[in-house]
């Protein structure tokens, strides 16, 4: 329909998208093989049974279980290519990618193995479609703040194309505090800095995240919405939220399509993005998470363009590339 043509066609940015939860199970299956990595399930459809989840932990169980088939250079290549691909017939122009380095290392995966898969995958976006790019690297946050350090360290070879730092993995209990020495110390090496933050935690991480570790965005954000005076606050400092619809669906942080803020979040005046998170395990990319939204909550195209451009504007691209986008 109408709506579905506009989205389609609408030039977008992409800035939540863990490059891990992009293995789309074919894909999985063929590097299981490649690798000669076992894995409990006989084909794609058992995968697909498995993604049934309610809450973070479960998805994260199953996800940190997946990304155990890459292994070589190649395969962080082959799996950052057919990302690029899809969000290329998405109609995205950039890109700002997160990676977890530790879900690799831990299982004695060279972290220069990561790096330079990922980043000839972004090289060759650019030269084939025009697709720029950001890579993030994620500390997790049920790991130690010592193993983010020594995380730290192993990137300083790569500063070049290592853009920002955030934080994910379990978020309760896990309060952006525990991580304010090494995201200063980010800082000092102007990294962009970003942490997932009130996805399932209470509004007082999201004031963590800003006071603490001093954000550039908040990925999520959504109970922020608990609190109207961290609500003015986010506004007022034109804090970009990147909201993931299908993911807050399948992880109940919503309970129903109908439900999701994304609406009352523009309401009031924050500068939300809506993006895919992990699209293989949530069941779609960009293109169908502003879908799913829009007609839950029946949003205009004045809404959808303004999401959109909320998703340049909130990027890491400097002002003369934003203009071009704009
Ligand atoms: N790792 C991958 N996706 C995540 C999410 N939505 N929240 C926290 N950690 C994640
Ligand atoms: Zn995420």
């Amino acid at each position: 329909d109408d709506r579905a043509t506009f989205i389609a066609a609408l030039p977008k940015a992409e800035l939540h998208l863990h490059i891990e939860g992009s293995l789309e199970p074919e894909l999985m299956f063929e590097l299981a093989q490649r690798n000669n990595v076992a894995i409990p399930f006989a084909n794609v459809e058992e995968v697909r049974a498995a993604y049934a989840f309610s809450n973070l932990q479960d998805f994260l169980d199953i996800y940190y279980q997946g990304m155990g088939v890459l292994h070589t250079e190649q395969d962080f290549f082959d799996l950052t290519t057919a990302y690029l691909a899809r969000a290329h017939a998405d109609a995205v122009r950039h890109v700002e990618i997160f990676f977890d380095p530790q879900g690799h290392t831990e299982r004695g995966i060279a972290f220069a193995t990561v790096v330079l898969g990922i980043s000839r995958a972004l090289d060759d976006a650019l030269a084939r479609y025009g697709i720029t790019s950001k890579l993030i690297m994620c500390f997790l946050r049920h790991l130690s703040e010592a193993e983010a350090d020594a995380t730290l360290d192993e990137a300083l070879p790569y500063l070049g194309r290592i853009d920002g730092v955030g934080l994910d993995s379990s978020e309760v209990g896990h309060p952006p505090s525990k991580f304010e020495r090494v995201f200063a110390r980010a800082r000092s090496l102007d990294l962009k800095i970003v942490a997932h933050a009130g996805e399932e935690g209470p509004p007082a991480y999201v004031y963590e995240a800003l006071d603490l570790l001093k954000v550039d965005r908040i990925d999520h954000g959504n109970r922020s919405l608990e609190d109207p005076a961290l609500v003015a606050r986010l506004a007022a400092a034109g804090m970009t939220l990147t909201v993931c619809p299908l993911s807050n669906l399948k992880l109940c942080v919503v309970d129903d399509m109908a439900a999701h803020p994304l609406k009352i979040m523009l309401s009031a005046r924050l500068h939300a993005t809506v993006n895919s998170d992990d699209p293989s395990y949530f069941g779609g990319y960009v293109n169908a998470n502003y879908q799913a939204v829009a007609d839950a909550l029946d949003l205009s195209k004045a809404e959808l363009l303004t999401l959109a451009r909320n998703s340049f504007t909130g990027s890491f691209l400097d002002d003369a590339a934003k203009a071009k986008q704009l």
